[in-house]
């Protein structure tokens, strides 16, 4: 992770928020080649999910919505995490990600071990509790160390359990509920009549539009309605880069189906649509797992969610919820809004309030998971011949911030630079391309491998003097071969815009 963190810095993909201040915990600027990669990513699923089905519209709904939408939808009430304070260093955890355990030898408890959830957290755990054995200079077997998180730790633990930034036992409060969304005021009253909340999910400004869309649209049972669009959680422990921030961006779908529609099979149709998707953006179908949520895990409106998890620097973490939440979230609007839900299907002649299919994915977490398959450190040989490490960004074209870098082979050549700029500014209009003229041509190549971009096109003296051709290198190969102006095109075409 630091070596991503460290090269989106370098080369201008991610920064920290109001870095100049100290940045800002939680929160990420995207520069040039981050808002390009983001700005690729949105548009392909856009492009695959919305424009090339027949099935789903789109939709651009506010930020901030009538506070009662999310009184409705339970998110006043409900959306909390729970938290526990450390009451000496003043820190914040996530009573979910903060493990413990007894630390037992012989059957008598010594004293307690905790970590932050960490792929390691076992080794940690039993570290911590060797030290303690040793410490209090107990003799005898240690009992295997069984973590569990703080939620499920009983009142009378609460003194004995050590703060994971002090080790000392008894400054961790109990768990409590904290609030995840953010509030904000409306208008010029100052009293709580003014409330409103900034979005912490896209999804319920596509449920309360839904009515505007059936009313106005061509759609029929089954359809979809999309939204992209930024959310914001006030998360207690923001970490692990752009994983989890407090300003992030949603793509959401709710697919409407009929109550009495074959949901089993459209929720796997779901699953591998989504799967195939991640695939064609540059994602390994091996690196994708599926966690079917248990039963008696869900919430009790949802019949199934399956996450589809990816294997993120800092390990296996979910990538995109894909819930089947039958019809709870419209019969909820319904009933607070007074209006009605109900849809007239054409072809079973019924009406209903349908049932809905989510497949719910960050932007922000889907870059990431891009990130970490891109990257890639491998060995070339150099101008000279010489073996040299690289570290190349191997992104798909389709997601690729720059698509095809334009050299001319030598910078004082007037005739190689202006043939190389005309080139350049043809691609232009079409893709984001660089120019570059400066360094030896290998620099040239390494500076947009670790860049990503995934192919060099380069002009030299046959290209003027002879037939035309140009250079074309691939990224990954390093292979050059010769191709004419409108192969070159042609290739572009179909690796960039599939
Ligand atoms: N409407 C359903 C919903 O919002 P969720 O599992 O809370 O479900 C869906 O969020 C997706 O949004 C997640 O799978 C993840 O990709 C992304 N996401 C959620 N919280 C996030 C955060 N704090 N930072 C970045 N991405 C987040």
């Amino acid at each position: 992770m630091e070596e991503i963190v460290g090269l989106c810095k370098r080369r201008g993909f991610i920064f920290p928020s109001s870095e100049i201040y100290g940045g800002y915990n939680g929160f990420y600027d995207y520069g040039p080649l981050g808002v390009e990669l983001r700005n690729n990513i949105k548009q392909a699923w856009w492009r695959d999910m919305v424009q090339r089905r027949d099935d789903i519209e789109g939709l651009d709904s506010t930020i901030i919505m009538h506070p009662d939408i999310w009184k409705a939808s339970g998110h006043v009430d409900g959306f909390s995490d729970p938290m526990v304070d450390c009451k000496e260093s003043k820190l914040r955890y996530r009573a979910d990600q903060l493990f413990f355990a007894p630390v037992v030898v012989e059957g008598a408890t010594i004293g307690y071990v905790s970590v932050v959830e960490c792929p390691e957290q076992q080794a940690i755990a039993e570290k911590a509790a060797a030290e303690l054995k040793r410490k209090a200079a107990k003799q005898g077997e240690l009992a295997p160390i069984v973590l569990k998180d703080y939620t499920e730790s009983k009142p009378e633990e609460y003194d004995l359990i050590p703060s994971p930034a002090t080790g000392k036992p008894g400054s961790l409060t109990a768990p409590r509920e904290f609030k995840l969304m953010f509030e904000t005021k409306v208008g010029p009253l100052a009293d709580d009549s003014a409330v409103a909340y900034l979005r912490p999910e896209t999804a319920q400004g596509i449920f309360a539009n839904y009515k505007n869309i059936v009313d106005t649209g061509r759609v029929k049972i089954p359809f979809g309605i999309a939204q992209i669009g930024k959310a914001f959680r006030n998360e207690i422990t923001p970490r692990n880069f752009i994983f989890r921030s407090r300003e992030f961006e949603q793509m959401e779908i709710e697919y409407f189906i009929s109550p009495n529609a074959d949901w089993k099979t459209l929720h796997r149709e779901w699953i591998d649509t989504c799967t195939d998707w991640l695939v064609s953006i540059g994602l390994s179908r091996e690196g994708i797992t599926e966690d079917i949520h248990p039963e008696d895990k869900l919430a009790f409106y949802s019949r199934a969610t399956t996450d589809l998890m990816y294997q993120f620097p800092h390990g296996e973490q979910e990538l995109w919820g894909i819930a089947c939440r039958g019809d709870y979230d419209l019969m909820q609007h319904q009933k607070h809004s007074g209006k009605s839900m109900t849809i007239f299907d054409e072809a079973s002649k019924e009406k209903f309030v349908p049932h809905v299919i989510e497949p719910s994915l960050g932007v922000d977490r889907t870059l990431l998971a891009v990130l970490t398959a891109a990257y890639t450190i491998d060995e070339v040989p150099n101008d000279k011949g010489k073996v040299e490490k690289r570290t190349l960004l191997k992104f798909s074209p389709k997601v690729a911030p720059v698509k095809a870098a334009i050299f001319p082979l030598l910078k004082n050549k007037p005739e190689l630079v202006e043939r190389a700029q005309a080139l350049y500014k043809k691609l232009q209009r079409r893709w984001n391309v660089f120019y570059d003229a400066s360094g030896a041509i290998g620099r040239r190549y390494r500076r947009q491998d670790e860049i990503g971009t995934p192919f060099g096109i380069t002009i030299d003296f046959d290209t003027i003097e002879k037939d035309g051709t140009v250079t074309l290198r691939d990224r990954d190969t390093c292979e050059q071969r010769r191709v004419t102006e409108d192969e070159l095109i042609a290739f572009l075409e179909e690796q960039i815009d599939g």
